[in-house]
């Protein structure tokens, strides 16, 4: 079996900056206080109306190539994890971006498993590789949720950021990379966090868009106890699975959800603040985003060193959850 690493990581945020203030500023009956004492957020990105999924993703994309050293023609199939696609119902987003990017002659497809798309997407890319099928994959995650999100509802838009990350899966040297994947899903909780109507169930109409239920709906505090009792256990789990043990650990990049969230999982996997890594304060909750965009800041920090242990933990709507455990490094081959 061959193994498989991340070889190159990119990221895109778009230029607008909406702080907690200019939320405060809106009419909202919050304060600046309240949003960063209870999500951790100072402030997100919001893609500016001609910029749509597949445009952020096209950066982002393209940063990753640069990374790996790679050019279009190296990518051997191409994955876009969204849940906020260019278009509603076709083409792909991967499409428009394959064609963007100036792949030829390989697959793309968009997968869709909400804040948890970057996990499922990264675990989907790597077996192509694995099995010796494919050499390069770009897997590019994106979400540009502000647009679907009610302004005007307190609860909801304070938390959520647009932005697109990306990484190329390739061989790495053997004991490196990707060790361990574990996906989860349960779609008892689908109704916790959703956006009700829209899709075949219900389509489109006058009613739904004077109802806002086009939009997100969450029961918050039942997704704040939903994540932290699925993935943590899942993390210790996948630790243990992977014949590690948490003091192995030297880099734990969780879904940047709410920091509150984090770190309590922090706290129960017993990990020092020092090797979690956190930048929901800048952009909010990028959705599939959020992993891949952290994993490309640390990075270009030179925070990883060869050998070190990550561990990468996605939760979101579904209910969905997954854990990557990797081994950086061994990029020789
Ligand atoms: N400003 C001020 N008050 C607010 C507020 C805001 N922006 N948003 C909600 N409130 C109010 C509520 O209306 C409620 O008022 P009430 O007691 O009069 O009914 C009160 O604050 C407490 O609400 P609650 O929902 O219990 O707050 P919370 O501490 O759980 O924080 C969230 C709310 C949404 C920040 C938090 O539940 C959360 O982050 N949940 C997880 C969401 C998430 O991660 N989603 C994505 C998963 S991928």
């Amino acid at each position: 079996m061959i193994s498989v690493g991340i070889t190159g990581t990119g990221k895109y945020l778009p230029e607008k900056v909406v702080t907690n203030e200019d939320i405060v500023n809106m009419g909202l009956d919050t304060s600046t206080e309240w949003i960063e004492e209870r999500t951790g957020i100072k402030e997100r990105r919001v893609a500016e109306e001609n910029i749509s999924s597949s445009d952020m993703a096209f950066e982002a994309a393209e940063d990753a190539l640069k990374d790996a050293g790679l050019d279009s023609e190296d990518i051997d199939l191409l994955i876009v994890s969204t849940t906020t696609p260019d278009y509603q119902v076709f083409p792909s987003t991967a499409c428009l971006l394959q064609d963007r990017l100036g792949l030829r002659n390989v697959g793309a497809f968009d997968l869709s498993a909400a804040c948890t798309g970057f996990s499922y997407a990264l675990t989907t890319g790597a077996q192509f590789v694995k099995s010796g099928d494919m050499k390069n994959v770009l897997v590019v995650s994106v979400d540009c949720l502000s647009r679907f999100v009610d302004w005007t509802d307190r609860s909801i838009c304070i938390l959520f950021g647009d932005g697109a990350g990306a990484v190329v899966l390739s061989e790495v040297d053997k004991d490196y990379g990707i060790l361990l994947s574990e996906l989860y899903s349960q779609g008892d909780a689908a109704d916790l966090l959703m956006v009700p109507a829209g899709g075949s169930r219900r389509m489109m109409s006058m009613d739904i868009l004077e109802q806002k239920e086009n939009l997100v709906r969450m029961d918050g505090r039942a997704v704040f106890k939903m994540a932290v009792n699925s993935f943590v256990p899942s993390v210790l789990n996948a630790v243990k699975k992977a014949g590690l043990s948490l003091d192995d650990i030297n880099y734990f990049v969780p879904h940047q959800a709410n920091l509150r969230i984090i770190d309590l999982a922090a706290q129960k996997l017993k990990l020092d603040k020092n090797k979690v890594l956190i930048n929901i304060q800048k952009y909010g909750n990028t959705s599939s985003a959020s992993i891949p965009i952290i994993m490309a800041e640390a990075k270009r920090e030179g925070l990883f060193k060869d050998g070190d242990i990550i561990v990468m933990a996605g939760f979101g709507a579904g209910f969905t959850w997954a854990v990557n455990i990797l081994r950086w490094g061994g990029i020789n081959v």
